[in-house]
């Protein structure tokens, strides 16, 4: 039997609980397709400053190292806001993408027909949202140097760079991917103050004319901002780099009706990273209501991009459509007055669809890794 090992991140805050929900899909998805899942646990985050004073602690280092893939919950508390930089949960998160090399992150964002009501945008501009955000993961303001505040405190500074590699490869993935959808690439920049929005413009723009059956056009990131609420259906391939795909992608999860349904997968040269976007939700930590449909849609991801395994994703997918459609809701996404289920309900639920095989279904090619290096040896 095939063996995949999977190194599971809950993380913080409501991190444990939906991961718990995705492992839970997993294995259904290894019971309904004969694979074998090897699921452990290491602390990242919070979790891990706790366990071992460290958001990344060497232990999680090594097992992500040795993985096929790595499942993330999410990180953040409100306890460690104000600590020093080396012992925040978001340093954790920056290091460990850092080390797994992910630099190009995948955000779909897909409306779905028994949600459409959940937004709080005009049901007529949501028809047929389908739009696909790669976002560059590991380079720009989140890593540039130099970066620190003076010793007095009241001056600070980061700083914003990247090289012409670094938006080339990102590119590719956002073309590669746009050619198996709808051929249109949107690439986002402030090209008319920023000079590193210059270079992005001019190397997408290079890199584009290495797919001529792809449309390419430029927004400024205003601009796009706007579009995203106005006019999301003109969107196809959204190619962003790192600070402006952050903010982009929480816009475009009000296009849903909930953060807690969109999931993510960040992918490199080795083992990929998934992820739900949403946070660590603290105000409902361990009350059991969060929505794990982003963490298990995640898991269809790393089923698709990490393990290329396109028929278990499909099923998963599939499943996740048939218990909405169906009527399931968790809290965050039940109109007034609607029936309403936990975490571990809703995970349920879509495991059994998993496992009954009632989910038809559709194999089709992996859509981006063709761009990407080839799978790290792990794989075989
Ligand atoms: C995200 C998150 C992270 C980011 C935080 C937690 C560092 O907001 O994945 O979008 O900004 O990348
Ligand atoms: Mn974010």
């Amino acid at each position: 039997m095939k063996t995949y090992t999977i190194a599971v991140l809950p993380g913080d805050g409501i991190g444990p609980e939906v991961t718990a929900e995705g492992e839970r899909v997993l294995q259904a998805v290894g019971q309904r397709f004969g694979i074998a899942f090897t699921l452990a646990h290491f602390p990242l985050g919070a979790a891990g400053v706790a366990a071992a004073g460290d958001p990344l602690p060497e232990e999680t280092r090594a097992a992500v190292r040795r993985a096929n893939a790595v499942l993330l919950g999410a990180v953040g508390a409100p306890g460690l806001e104000h600590a020093p930089r080396h012992l925040k949960p978001e340093t954790g998160l920056l290091a460990l993408r850092a080390l797994l090399g992910v630099y190009a992150n995948l955000r779909p964002v897909t409306v779905l027909a028994p949600l459409v009501d959940r937004s709080p945008v005009k049901p007529d501009r949501l028809r047929g949202v389908d739009v696909l955000i790669v976002r560059e993961l590991t380079g720009g303001l989140y890593y540039g140097e130099p970066r620190g505040r003076d010793s007095g405190g009241s001056r600070a500074v980061n700083t914003l760079v990247y090289t012409t590699p670094e938006i080339e490869r990102v590119a590719r993935v956002a073309f590669e991917a746009a050619r198996r959808r709808r051929r249109l690439v949107t690439s986002v920049d402030k090209a008319n103050v920023l000079e590193v929005s210059q270079l992005w413009r001019d190397t997408v723009t290079a890199v584009g004319r290495e797919y001529p059956d792809v449309r390419l056009e430029h927004l400024y990131v205003d601009y796009a901002a706007m579009r995203l609420v106005s006019n999301p259906a003109a969107f196809d391939v959204l190619l962003t780099e790192n600070m402006f795909g952050d903010i982009l992608s929480d816009e475009a999860a009000v296009l849903v009706g909930s953060l807690g349904l969109l999931p993510s997968a960040s992918l490199g040269a080795g083992a990929g990273l998934f992820e739900p976007i949403h946070g660590s939700a603290p105000d409902i930590a361990g009350k059991g209501v969060a929505n794990p449909i982003g963490a298990i849609a995640s898991v269809a991801m790393l089923l698709r991009y990490g393990l290329r395994l396109p028929e278990a994703a499909d099923a998963v997918e599939q499943a996740i459509g048939t218990v909405l459609a169906a009527g399931a809701r968790t809290r965050d996404i039940a109109a007034a007055g609607e029936p309403v289920m936990g975490t571990r309900e809703m995970g349920e639920r879509i495991a059994n669809l998993v496992r009954s095989a009632e989910c038809g279904v559709r194999s089709e090619d992996t859509p981006v890794n063709s761009a990407l290096p080839t799978p790290h040896s792990a794989l075989e």
